[in-house]
């Protein structure tokens, strides 16, 4: 049944594409998005946004914008955030702010505007380390990262007779460990949209998502995600900057397989209640996608591997998507290689101011980078 959805954060790289695919489904959609000037520069209007999405610019945390934007709306989606992890380590009262005050402010509003369904975008980040398995094939579900004593220490944890951990799939069953400010806030949100729509006769929906790319992604802002990053700094002929030894594995999903999953988040029958990781179900490391992004780009540049680790990262956490694929019956589609060409492709046509030295320092300045 198509609805007016109201995608808050909308105008983002993320929210893009899930206004197009909900437009695809048949849905109206609004958005409310403050286009902040971290991820959208000068620009006075979202670039990229279908023509057909209402947009509404103002932050949530205004009331009155939020109570105008909500008027009329089916269901929502949630993903008016700050994403950036070494950022939220200083910028804590912002992020804060924005995640934590922003949701509550929405929810504040939704008591007295009700709508069918919430679907908010949560992150693998709040697990913290992803589940490990130890030399005589345990489970270890809560290994916590410690800073490295020595500078020739291994990255990877190790179990207590100092035998290194092999991380395996992630599932939802996992505790939460909330390593970075990014991860409180993101936990906070998730729980408050369960909390809540439960509450007061709503269904709501918690989507973790592993890192995102494609497309669109903003390539001016040093806190976005590493392919975004990498892809600037090789596209301005700079070799990328590898935290750590750049073995740490993660999962990355393509921005229109995340999509889809938000439709089904919305859609589908079996989602309330719910939280569900969204990945591609296929790790890589660090190492392994600067190479094949610097190919795929044509820009033989090796990177740099910095050997020290951003304050408030994970070392690995890989995703198990086998709950959204039974419930729900997400498919992954985009092939990682065909969408890190797309990627290249679409990076070749743009501009990107390289601020990625800049992000850096303020980390160093606050030491923050260890
Ligand atoms: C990212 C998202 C977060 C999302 C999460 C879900 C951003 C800014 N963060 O966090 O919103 O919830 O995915 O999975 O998009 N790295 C480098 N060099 C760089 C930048 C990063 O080596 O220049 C490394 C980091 O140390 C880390 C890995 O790349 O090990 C991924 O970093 P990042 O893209 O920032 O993602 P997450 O922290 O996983």
């Amino acid at each position: 049944m198509a609805e007016l959805v109201l995608i808050t954060g909308g105008a983002g790289f993320i929210g893009r594409y899930v206004a197009r695919a909900c437009l695809a489904r048949g849905h109206r959609v609004r958005v409310i998005d403050s286009l902040i000037e971290q991820v959208h520069g000068s620009r006075a209007a979202p670039e990229g946004l279908d023509r057909e999405v209402e947009m509404v610019v103002g932050d949530i945390r205004d009331t009155d914008v939020l109570s105008r934007a909500l008027r009329g709306v089916d269901s929502v989606i949630h993903l008016a955030a700050e994403v950036g992890v070494g950022q939220s380590m200083y910028a804590v009262d912002r992020y804060v702010s924005v995640n934590d005050h922003g949701t509550a402010v929405l929810f504040q509003q939704l008591i007295d505007q009700p709508v069918r369904r919430v679907v908010v975008a949560s992150s693998m980040s709040i697990y913290g380390e992803g589940l490990y398995r130890d030399a005589d094939g345990r489970i270890i579900e809560d290994v916590v990262r410690v800073p490295r004593a020595r500078p020739g220490d291994p990255w990877d944890p190790l179990d207590r007779q100092g035998r290194p951990l092999v991380p395996i799939p992630t599932p939802e069953s996992k505790r939460p460990t909330l390593a970075s400010v990014y991860a409180l806030t993101k936990y906070v949100q998730e729980r408050l949209t369960l909390t809540l729509t439960q509450a007061y006769g709503m269904e709501g929906v918690a989507l973790r998502l592993w890192n995102a790319y494609g497309p669109g992604q903003a390539l001016s802002n040093p806190y976005t995600g590493v392919l975004a990053i990498f892809a600037s700094r090789l596209h301005n002929g700079q070799p990328p900057i590898i935290f750590e030894d750049g073995e740490q594995r993660r999962d990355f999903v393509h921005v229109e397989d995340v999509a889809e999953a938000f439709v089904l988040g919305l859609e589908h029958e079996r989602a309330p209640g719910g939280v569900f990781n969204v990945g591609s179900g296929e790790d890589r490391s660090v190492s392994e996608v600067a190479r094949l992004l610097a190919s795929a780009m044509d820009r033989p540049i090796a990177p740099e591997i910095a050997g020290k680790a951003r304050v408030g990262d994970i070392r690995h956490c890989i995703a198990d998507i086998s709950s959204i694929t039974r419930e729900l019956g997400f498919r992954p589609r985009k092939d990682f290689s065909r969408g890190l060409a797309e990627l290249a492709e679409w990076v070749a046509r743009q501009e990107a101011r390289d601020r990625v030295q800049e992000a850096r320092r303020e980390l160093e300045a606050r030491g923050l980078v260890a």
